[in-house]
Order: C-alpha cells, then structure tokens, then sequence
C-alpha cells in the first residue's frame, strides 16, 4: 500500500502534476521593488500598509531587541526610517514565507522547526556572503527557501495519503521528504521565476561533491552551520572550519570560527521572527 502510494506521488513529480502554492503575493510584490530609492520606501511602505496582519507583523519584528529600537517604533515610516529598505524588504519576506508557505495544519511544530532552521542558514548564507562579497539579497533569499520542498511535499503526501485512506507512518513521511525536497523545491522557486543559480542551489544542496557554484555552495556550508547553531545532526566545529565548500567560496577557516563565534547572535537574529 506504501510503495503504491509512494510510486504515485514519484509519479506526479516526474509529470510536474503537484499542487505547488505559489509564491506569497505580497513577497512577490516585494522581491519586484528594487532595495534603493525613496520612490520604493512609498512604494512598500503602501504595500505593507495594504495588509493589516502584515503590517502588525514587520512593526513586532522591528521592535525586536535585535533591531535594538532606541524607543518604540510605532509607524511604518518609523521603520523604514530607521532600520532601512533593505532590512524592512527583508522583514516582509519571511512573514510571506512564514504565514503562507511554511504552513501546514497539524504539524504546527514540525514547520515550526523547519522555518527556524530555514531561517537560520538564511542569515548565516547573508553574513558569510558579506565576508565572502556575494550578493547578499540572493544568499538570504536562497537560504530561507532552500527547504522550501519540505514543507510543500508534506503537505501534498499528507493530501495523497487522506485521499486514498492510507495511514503513513512518520519515519517513512520523513524518509520520502528527506529524498525528494532538495528538487521539488528547486522545481517551485523555478515556477516562481526566481533567478535559476537559486533554483540550482536549492535542486544541489545536498549533493556531495568538491565543487559547485558559489551560491549553492555557500547554501551547503550555511546549512552545515545552522544545524551546528540549532544542534541537529551537527558537524563538529573543526568539520566545519575545514568544509570542502571554502575553497570555492574563497572563504577562510578564521571566518567560519568568527561566525561560530557569532552564533548567539545570529540566533537571536532568527528568534526576532520566530
Ligand atoms: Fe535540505
Ligand atoms: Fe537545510
């Protein structure tokens, strides 16, 4: 009965027939807005205004000790004011993920966990592309979705398995989610026309191989120091200081013991949203 069910959900796969959400509006509408100018400031300042859940959303965030607000801030303008397009941009971008594609009724606490996860190798793929000079904006965006498969997959076998009567043990769901997230992500944020390096770097995170495209490979180390951040199936700190991925990053080993170093705050970075 699994392996029926198994063969068909490979075969939906194959003919590009799942259920994929598609991508949150007001995060497409943000990744649309370019991060400079005043022009975008009104621009998405409107659009976070448009969403009154939204709104109450990025103003929480913004008073976060992380963001360290000298006094409350109270207004939209506020925020953009004084924590800067870039990073107001940014705060949209995960609510949309957060409230809209990693969610799955019932399994509250596992998305959870993911996002959390997802999070961090977002902000460690932000802060080693800073030391490494690539493209920021990108390396968080590719971070926050590298899993992205995950959630999605769960939900669609969890709607396969209610339509057929077929109760799916936990560790057989998890084990066909481990196999198969990394390409039905890539397939998603390829639908959502995101750049193809982000789309490569989702599809290849965790093949093994001594080179790769600096995104993915920055995604592969980031995703190695979140599970050491999060303490879940972690390498140990000497592993990482010498991952097979720094050499293609032009990345040194003092630069990852520096964002070990960084952990407390790079967690704190990631409880301001979770
Ligand atoms: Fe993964
Ligand atoms: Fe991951």
């Amino acid at each position: 009965m699994h392996e029926e069910l198994h063969r068909l959900l490979l075969d939906k796969i194959e003919r590009q027939e799942l259920d994929l959400p598609l991508l949150p509006e007001s995060a497409a509408r943000v990744l649309s807005l370019s991060a400079t100018g005043d022009w975008d400031s009104r621009k998405l300042a409107d659009l976070i205004r448009s969403d009154q859940t939204l709104a109450g959303h990025v103003l929480r965030v913004a008073n976060s000790p992380i963001f360290m607000p000298r006094s409350p801030i109270v207004s939209l303008r506020q925020a953009l004011a004084r924590l800067g397009l870039a990073t107001v941009r940014q705060i949209v971008l995960v609510i949309a993920c957060q409230t809209k594609t990693f969610h799955v009724k019932g399994h509250e606490r596992k998305v959870r966990q993911l996002f959390q996860h997802s999070l961090c190798v977002a902000v460690f793929a932000q802060e080693l592309a800073r030391t490494g000079a690539h493209d920021v904006e990108e390396a968080f965006l590719a971070g926050l979705l590298h899993d992205v498969g995950r959630p999605v997959l769960l939900q669609q076998i969890l709607d396969l398995a209610l339509s057929r009567r077929i109760d799916l043990p936990e560790p057989l769901l998890d084990a066909w989610i481990d196999d198969l997230h990394a390409s039905v992500g890539a397939a998603l944020v390829r639908s959502w026309g995101l750049p193809s390096r982000i789309a490569d770097a989702i599809g290849e995170h965790h093949v093994d191989g001594p080179s790769a495209p600096p995104l993915t490979a920055l995604i592969r180390l980031s995703d190695a120091l979140a599970h050491y951040a999060l303490d879940t199936n972690a390498l140990g700190e000497h592993e990482l200081t010498v991952h097979p991925m720094l050499q293609t990053l032009d990345i040194a080993s003092h630069d990852v013991s520096d964002m070990i170093g960084r952990k407390k705050q790079i967690l704190q970075m990631v409880g301001a949203f979770v």
